[in-house]
């Protein structure tokens, strides 16, 4: 049974300060918060100080993106090795903004997603089609490839503990969330694949979470599909009470499903 699984994107907002008042705020309010798992990606800055804020609480840490390599002459760069000494369980992965802005691909989230299991962190790897993909009826296409290049090369075990995100290019930061319908669709499909593709186990486990404008007030909609394990939300986690909606609205899954 995959409990929801609800995920705060901050991208590139919050100085450490805030974000550790906000991980101080939230830890006290869901501390009796049980069937959801909790948690924030902050930027790197932020990563030690909301990981040391966040410990022996629901709220787990993630980062936003990480290098494959262990350690070396990579300016820039941050390793697995050294976001889980951070703190952080988590990493998020070929997120769309860092495919169309920085240049990630396929090939390099096959990369990292090795680098993130073999440094004992959980990966949230993120696949979505853009407009013009669905627009040409290419959505499900997209979905394989970017799973088939991106995630292939994983085993089954690793299959079952990974977090998927489909995250519809289109629907990120636009205020235009995928219909309910659209999600469950393409989240019937990525479970169908991963099914043929790792067995019965895997796609089981598996956790796939919509991401693209969630909101508080579109959150019992999304969840309710039967595909659809929690969110990768962006904007509107950035406000910790809104956040906070949408954790507890998740928690009304198995009420939504059931109506
Ligand atoms: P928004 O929720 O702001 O649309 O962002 C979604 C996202 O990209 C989460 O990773």
């Amino acid at each position: 049974m995959r409990i929801p699984f609800i995920a705060g994107n901050w991208k590139m907002y919050k100085t450490v300060a805030e974000a550790v008042k906000y991980v101080k705020e939230l830890r006290a309010l869901v501390k009796d918060v049980e069937g959801v798992e909790i948690v924030l990606a902050p930027p790197f800055t932020a990563l030690h100080a909301a990981a040391e804020a966040a410990r022996n609480s629901k709220v787990g840490i993630a980062a936003q993106d990480v290098y494959w390599e262990r350690e070396g002459a990579f300016t820039g760069e941050v390793s697995a090795s050294m976001i889980r000494e951070a703190g952080a369980a988590y990493v998020i992965l070929g997120h769309s903004e860092r495919r169309s802005l920085f240049g990630e691909t396929d090939t390099t989230v096959n990369q990292k997603v090795a680098a993130a299991f073999a440094a004992g962190l959980v990966p949230i790897a993120c696949i979505g089609e853009t407009l013009d993909e669905r627009e040409r009826n290419e959505t499900f296409d997209l979905l394989d490839r970017q799973i088939r290049h991106g995630l292939g090369a994983l085993t089954s075990d690793q299959i079952g503990q990974l977090v998927i995100a489909y995250e519809p290019v289109w629907a990120i930061g636009t205020g235009r969330n995928a219909t309910a319908a659209q999600a469950g669709e393409a989240h019937g499909h990525i479970r169908k694949r991963l099914h043929q593709w790792f067995g019965p186990d895997a796609a089981e486990l598996c956790h796939v979470i919509y991401g693209g404008s969630v909101k508080p007030e579109n959150i019992a909609d999304l969840i309710a599909q039967p595909d659809v394990d929690g969110a990768l939300v962006g904007g509107a986690s950035l406000d910790v009470r809104r956040f906070l909606e949408i954790v507890m609205r998740s928690r009304g899954r198995d009420a939504a499903r059931a109506d």
